[in-house]
């Protein structure tokens, strides 16, 4: 380890002592009543009974910042827990996202949640953890982590990353911390392609993060929502790039288009209705 990351440890380690001593808050980059929509508890069909004018369009996280105080200390206890096990993940999902979805978890409590794609958990994860939290709810991942699979479609540079490569390491290592995380019991990996894997009905809370093909977003998208109930969520990751604008459009025609983030990579939630 050399002397910058040594330094970084200590005052990650540091700030989180501190943390822990402190009366918890949480900082959150959008306006109190975004932050609101994701942090109080309600029931699901209350939470998101949305109407067209109310929709969250374009929610940017470089809005005011607001600070507000915690549900409990356990809570708290369980993000802080959180973020640092994320920096340990392999993936894409950032801090923020991470952040939100357990919120949100901790707030439908849903009982059924898929994601399609998964690689280091980055995204799983922090969905499952909630589970942990709330003490009950399933998560399903689907993914066939296979280069073979992954380059299907791509352009060549991604077909050079992605064959370049090693999936099964990034699976084993996932279950691996599944384990020492004890979250198996909320936990069930299908190792498989989107095609391929059994559907799953009743879903509460459906993340799609496959693979970034136009056509194969489209089919993710027209296979596994319908199995999403009503009241349910789907989530759509880099919902703002060019392959994904005829799932976008497809997503639209059929259920209410909630909330758009704007992040690295923008995402955006639909509710079943
Ligand atoms: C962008 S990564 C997922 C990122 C992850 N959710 C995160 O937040 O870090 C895309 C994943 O989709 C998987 N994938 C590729 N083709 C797929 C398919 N046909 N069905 C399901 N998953 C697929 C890849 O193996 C890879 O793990």
């Amino acid at each position: 380890m050399d002397y910058k990351t040594f330094g970084e440890k200590r005052i990650k380690v540091f700030c989180f002592i501190l943390f822990c001593f402190s009366q918890p808050f949480e900082i959150f980059c959008l306006t109190t009543s975004h932050a609101a929509f994701f942090q109080e508890e309600r029931p699901l069909n209350q939470l998101f009974f949305l109407t067209e004018s109310s929709r969250i369009n374009h929610v940017n996280n470089t809005q005011a910042i607001t600070v507000y105080s915690e549900r409990s200390n356990q809570v708290s206890l369980a993000k802080s827990e959180l973020l640092l096990v994320l920096e340990t993940l392999t993936g894409w999902c950032s801090e923020f996202k991470a952040l939100k979805l357990f919120d949100l978890i901790l707030n439908i409590k849903p009982s059924t949640i898929v994601e399609i794609g998964v690689w280091g958990g980055r995204s799983f994860i922090p969905m499952a953890f909630a589970l942990k939290e709330i003490g009950c709810g399933k998560i399903y991942g689907i993914d066939p982590w296979s280069a073979q699979v992954s380059i299907q479609g791509m352009d060549p540079t991604n077909k050079k990353w992605w064959s370049s490569v090693e999936h099964e390491p990034i699976r084993l290592e996932l279950v691996q911390k599944i384990e020492a995380l004890r979250l198996e019991k909320h936990i069930s990996l299908v190792h498989s392609s989107s095609a391929h894997a059994p559907l799953i009905e009743k879903i509460d809370l459906l993340h799609i993060d496959g693979s970034p093909i136009e056509s194969a977003v489209l089919f993710d998208v027209i296979k596994w929502s319908p199995s999403v109930q009503k009241g349910g969520l789907i989530i759509l990751s880099d919902s703002t790039s060019s392959n994904k604008e005829k799932a976008v459009q497809w997503l639209d025609a059929h259920y209410i288009h909630i909330a758009d983030f704007h992040e690295n990579s923008d995402w955006s939630v639909w509710i079943v209705q």
